[in-house]
């Protein structure tokens, strides 16, 4: 238990008040938001345990069995009101110490607290009388029933003249909308995990180069990786992976969600890294495929180099004002551009770029999309069409929301991949080869910043890295 960050509280603070100022346009009403439940992995061992991200995103607190209510009356003002655990000697000998409702209101600075066990009693009091109930709906199983109780409480009390909210609202679709836009204190914490997980995959590459003159005993394996990379995310001071990682050897490269398994790394094959931590409730997500040996072949060379392009060129198309889809439309031309170019896609298949787009014949070397949102969550919340804006029929006759606008502190994946399965009508040269190179991108008033640019990522870069 360590005290929290005055700036992230104060940033709390402020989001509570936002999403006030939302309820009180709706005529006021009550947010009620539980963290996440803890999780048994086998018999009494437990997951390791995360909280809620919306939870966190209002409160800072990240202990279990934790619920904050927010009561907002209809000119904004708001209450504060968080329900955790209390204080209890014997459990903290084994568990760990708690902040009680007491030392969580004073620290965190809620205008009240109760013990999570008084929850039952003390909801229906806080929702009578409410205009409407705010929570997010499908997002924890069992919740929807505590709800229905806590109503249910309040409408046994009709005859003593307390009135049940009569509207309720998706809690989601608000704050999914707040988090979609990055403050800087978010982009501090989420620029500082991005180096950390840039600095595991140089020392992943480096541990591959070492291979070479001192290889493990059982040969170089996937694990062997896997365990420089979590070693790197820890000693950085992250607190775990954000995902599982994938490290992926060879055709392995292939399988998109391949995990770090005991493959053999080869040295003439590539090796795939998607790893990244999670610092202070925060995700980063990169991508680097590198030569097992340092060196990159002919047919690598050849397909690396169109995949960097293609994420390149998906990088100048990230700025205020352009589309989500921007990025991976400008991806696409290039990547189409090189699969004609390298005899992937062959010519009376599709003669040049339009056809391959149009007919979709690239999705057989890149079946994936080239961005997804990026913060406390790796694929996080946040609306992927514009809001307001109708449902357009798109080029290929699918009906969708025109994508998203891109705004000044949206933060996204760039990712673009080649992934080529042996087979008959491909060139042999390029079997068996998967390519992904991934980064994290923050839209800045005047462009990209992109955060994970310390992992190398040119053939050169890379090349050196391994070198020395
Ligand atoms: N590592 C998950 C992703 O790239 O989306
Ligand atoms: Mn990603
Ligand atoms: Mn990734």
């Amino acid at each position: 238990m360590s005290d929290p960050d005055p700036r992230l509280l104060q940033r709390c603070a402020q989001r509570r008040a936002e999403l006030a100022a939302r309820i009180a346009q709706a005529g006021g009403g009550v947010a009620v938001l539980a963290t996440a439940p803890e999780l048994m992995r086998n018999r009494d061992a437990d997951y390791p345990y995360r909280h809620d991200s919306y939870f966190y995103y209002l409160t800072g607190f990240t202990e279990p069995q934790s619920m904050l209510v927010l009561a907002v009356r209809a000119d904004g003002s708001h209450h504060a009101t968080l329900l955790c655990r209390p204080r209890d000697a014997e459990r903290e000998i084994w568990d760990g110490v708690r902040f009680g409702p007491d030392g969580a209101r004073e620290r965190f600075g809620f205008d009240a607290a109760l013990p999570i066990e008084q929850a039952d009693a003390a909801l229906p009091e806080l929702l009578a009388d409410a205009p409407s109930l705010w929570w997010p709906f499908a997002l924890q199983p069992g919740f929807e029933t505590r709800v229905q109780q806590w109503l249910a409480a309040v409408r046994a009390q009709a005859r003593s003249g307390r009135r049940c909210p009569a509207l309720q609202y998706d809690l989601c679709a608000v704050l999914d909308e707040m988090r979609l836009f990055k403050d800087e204190v978010e982009l501090d914490t989420m620029r500082r995990a991005a180096l950390i997980s840039a600095d595991a995959h140089r020392r992943a590459m480096r541990a591959a180069a070492a291979a070479r003159t001192a290889p493990p005993a059982a040969g170089l394996r996937e694990y062997h990786l896997e365990a420089e990379l979590l070693w790197a995310f820890r000693h950085g001071g992250a607190q775990a992976p954000a995902y599982g990682s994938i490290v992926a050897g060879g055709a392995n490269a292939c399988i998109l969600h391949y995990r770090a398994g005991d493959a053999p790394l080869r040295a003439g094959e590539l090796c795939l890294i998607d790893a990244a931590c999670e610092l202070d409730g925060y995700a980063s997500d990169i991508t680097r495929t590198f030569p097992v040996d340092g060196v990159f072949s002919g047919a690598q060379r050849e397909l690396y180099a169109i995949v960097l392009e293609s994420q390149q060129a998906a990088l100048r198309a990230v700025r205020p004002g352009a589309r989500f889809d921007d990025p991976h439309q400008a991806a696409l031309r290039v990547l189409a551009q090189g699969m004609l170019d390298t005899g992937l896609i062959a010519r009376d298949v599709a003669p040049d770029v339009d056809a391959v787009l149009a007919s979709g014949a690239y999705r057989r070397f890149y079946m994936h999309r080239t961005s997804h949102w990026i913060g406390m969550d790796v694929h996080d919340c946040g609306d992927y069409g514009e809001p307001g804006e109708a449902v357009a029929e798109q080029p290929d006759g699918s009906r969708r929301v025109p994508s998203r606008v891109l705004r000044a502190g949206m933060a996204l994946t760039i990712e673009p991949g080649i992934y080529v399965r042996a087979a008959d009508d491909v060139p042999a040269a390029f079997h068996d080869i998967g390519i992904r190179i991934e980064d994290d991108v923050v839209v800045q008033p005047d462009g990209c910043e992109v955060l994970t640019a310390d992992a190398p990522k040119s053939i050169e870069a890379i090349e050196e890295w391994m070198r020395d």
